[in-house]
């Protein structure tokens, strides 16, 4: 059994496809070469201990019975808890962590942190490494039952099931995906922080998800995948554009397959400001920093320009064409691939 290991597990960009995990629709996220890195080193005794290197702060627990905490602690007692419960037999070890993609940006860092948490205990404690789709619903636990955000799988696929060049197209009813190649020659996909930080929990997001659940009830379908327009415009507000943009937006993440088989960089642009406008007019998650955001990356002449991952803050994504001037501080993203043990 191995002394130490480490695990690595990137952030990721959606490109299109925004709360629709959760609706059992579809999404076209990529894994980024930014991430989480977590050493795992054997130790004695029965306490887990944890070092967040970044934030120069340290958590101890039981290895047996870790107990609930907050903010980055709850990832690790949450991550221990769930491997042993799935039958996992970790061993007391330390745990180091670093990062470098920003935190609460909408760039996926808490996935990346249960990833690349599971993995290296996981690998660790000796035992083979599960099916990646189960290891995903393993660690969206960890973040619904032990942070308290209950979001959907969409972050940790994408972090767990990336690679070079290509983004997923995954269908959240089926749990199918399938490898699109993301050939952007010299154009390039941007992100640019708008200045708002977001928190999934302490947003919206759940308000969110709570309404698309009663929008299908009303309608009397399983999930929204199953809405049409039609029947979506007869419900009351804000019931009704909620429905109306995880309709549109499914649409538009086969959309932009087609416009990327075309190789279709106008069409792929105007889709991802459609989405935005969604987002922003029927699913009411954007803020006055982030629309300043999306105009920066249109005025440098993105050819469209959108809002990412949860909403209410964080990134947003623009496409730019050749030879534009990217504006200062957005930093361009290329899809790479996924969680893997470094050792
Ligand atoms: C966050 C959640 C995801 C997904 C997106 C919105 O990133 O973690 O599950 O719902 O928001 O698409």
């Amino acid at each position: 059994m191995p002394e130490s290991v480490t695990g690595f597990a990137p952030g990721r960009v959606n490109l299109i496809g925004e709360h629709t995990d959760y609706n059992e629709g579809l999404a076209l996220p990529f894994a980024i070469s930014e991430g989480v890195t977590v050493r795992a080193e054997q130790i004695d005794g029965d306490r887990m201990e944890a070092v967040a290197t970044d934030l120069r702060r340290n958590d101890s627990f039981e290895l047996a019975r870790p107990s609930g905490a907050r903010g980055w602690r709850a990832f690790v007692r949450g991550a221990v808890a769930e491997l042993q419960e799935a039958g996992v037999p970790l061993r007391a070890a330390r745990v180091e962590i670093s990062g470098d993609v920003p935190r609460g940006g909408g760039l996926s860092s808490s996935a990346a942190l249960e990833v690349a948490l599971t993995l290296a205990l996981i690998a660790l404690s000796g035992s083979p490494e599960p099916d990646r789709i189960e290891l995903a619903k393993l660690c969206s636990r960890i973040e619904n039952d032990w942070v308290g955000a209950q979001t959907g799988l969409l972050d940790q696929l994408a972090s767990l099931l990336g690679e070079d060049d290509h983004a997923l197209r995954i269908d959240f009813r089926s749990l199918e995906i399938t490898q699109v190649p993301l050939e952007l020659g010299e154009f390039k996909l941007v992100t640019l922080h708008s200045g708002d930080r977001h928190s999934n929990a302490a947003s919206g997001y759940n308000e969110r998800r709570r309404e698309c659940a009663l929008a299908a009830e009303e309608l009397g379908v399983p999930s929204l995948r199953d809405a049409t327009l039609e029947a979506a415009a007869a419900l009351p507000s804000p019931l009704d554009r909620r429905a109306k943009h995880i309709i549109t937006e499914n649409q538009r993440v086969d959309a932009a397959v087609a416009a990327l088989e075309h190789g279709d960089m106008d069409e792929l642009g105007r889709l991802l400001d459609a989405s935005h406008a969604s987002l922003r007019d029927c699913y009411e998650v954007s803020t006055p920093a982030v629309e300043g955001a999306v105009e920066k990356l249109r005025s440098a002449g993105a050819l469209g320009a959108r809002i990412i991952g949860g909403g209410f803050g964080g990134h947003v994504l623009g496409l730019m064409p050749p030879g534009a001037h990217v504006p200062e501080r957005a930093r361009e993203v290329r899809p790479g691939p996924g969680a893997r043990m470094m050792d």
